[in-house]
């Protein structure tokens, strides 16, 4: 029996960037990824706004409304995405938990602004014995993944050192990448403010910051949205350097070699090894995922204990500027 999916929000992450795409292979939002996903039945959809739920009706049927508990009540949700703004997670949180019975909760990211929030969704997921999963999306890509493995056999050497380059605040697109390097170096032991940077919208920050993790050291450093959008990392090891570009489209990895030139030196190897990235079917991975977590199966999603973590060493981060 297919699981019946319930969005909360129905914006640009929900429904939004790929409602005009045509290209089959493309699943950016929860919408089309669950909708083609044969475990799952799209269900509904609740947002505020009566053109995006029409939108939602004409797309892909089913219910559409303002009333998140008429909802969550009426359709009975498997999974709830919760997709709204940020502000907003922690109540469709507490709301779905109350009006229905999902089993699976997936949230965007951030969890929240607030630490005592999100420490409450975690919690009252935890007693409804609810899952929780938040869309920290990258982990679940096949290159990232290739990564982790080659970090955990040793193909790729640690200790690493770093730099990340991030736009539009630590809380949201710095948050994609400080927990994309949790899952690949482990935990943050320590940090130090480099620069406190700018405010980002109303709770959000854009500093630049030392960050220590287990296996490695990386520098984060804030670029500028308006300029352009600019989230890279690139972690030198001793045995060579992995580049991750395009916010994940291109990764390259470079081992030390003998310089066939002037064999004293050794230096990165050229042109590199691609690592194959599936970038375009992004949300459809997440969702793939889900079906495994609700079968019983590991993941690498993101659990609401590890996306609390990311959004606790951030806010200590806020708080030391
Ligand atoms: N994982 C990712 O890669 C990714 C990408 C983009 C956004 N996000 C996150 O997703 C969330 C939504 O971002 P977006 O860019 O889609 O925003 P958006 O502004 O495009 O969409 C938000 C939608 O939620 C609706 N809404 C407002 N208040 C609501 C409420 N109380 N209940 C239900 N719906 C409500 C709005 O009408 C709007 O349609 C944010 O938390 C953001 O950080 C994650």
């Amino acid at each position: 029996m297919k699981h019946k999916v319930l969005l909360i929000g129905l914006g640009q992450v929900a429904m939004g960037y790929d409602f005009d795409t045509t290209d089959p292979g493309v699943m950016s939002t929860h919408a089309r990824a669950f909708a083609n996903h044969e475990d799952f039945e799209l269900a509904g959809g609740v947002d505020p706004d009566a053109g995006a739920c029409a939108r939602f009706r004409q797309r892909y049927g089913g219910w559409a409304g303002a009333d998140m508990a008429e909802g969550l009540r009426t359709l009975s949700p498997d999974v709830v995405v919760v997709a709204s703004p940020t502000q907003y997670h922690a109540e469709a949180v507490q709301m779905a938990l109350r009006h229905a019975k999902p089993k699976l909760i997936l949230c965007e990211k951030p969890l929240s602004y607030s630490l005592e929030d999100a420490r409450a969704m975690v919690a009252a997921c935890r007693e409804a014995g609810c899952l929780l999963y938040v869309n920290y999306l990258r982990r679940v890509e096949p290159g990232v993944l290739e990564v982790k493995r080659r970090l955990q056999s040793g193909t790729i050497a640690t200790p690493l050192k770093g730099v990340l380059w991030y736009t539009k605040g630590l809380l949201h697109n710095g948050s994609h990448f400080s927990n994309l390097l949790e899952f690949w170096l482990g935990p943050v032991e320590k940090f130090s403010v480099i620069n406190a940077g700018r405010p980002f919208g109303e709770a959000d920050f854009e500093p630049d910051v030392q960050v220590k993790f287990a296996a490695g050291e990386v520098t984060f450093l804030a670029a500028r949205e308006e300029h352009f959008s600019h989230h890279e990392i690139q972690l030198v090891a001793p045995n060579g350097c992995l580049r991750y570009e395009q916010g994940g489209g291109k990764i390259l990895w470079q081992g030390a070699a003998r310089d066939p030139d002037f064999p004293e030196y050794t230096v990165l190897s050229l042109p590199g090894e691609r690592i194959a990235t599936e970038g375009a079917k992004l949300q459809w991975h997440v969702t793939d995922h889900v079906s495994a977590c609700l079968r019983g199966q590991s993941s690498s999603l993101c659990s609401g204990d590890d996306a609390l973590r990311t959004l606790k060493s951030l806010l200590e981060m806020k708080a030391a500027l």
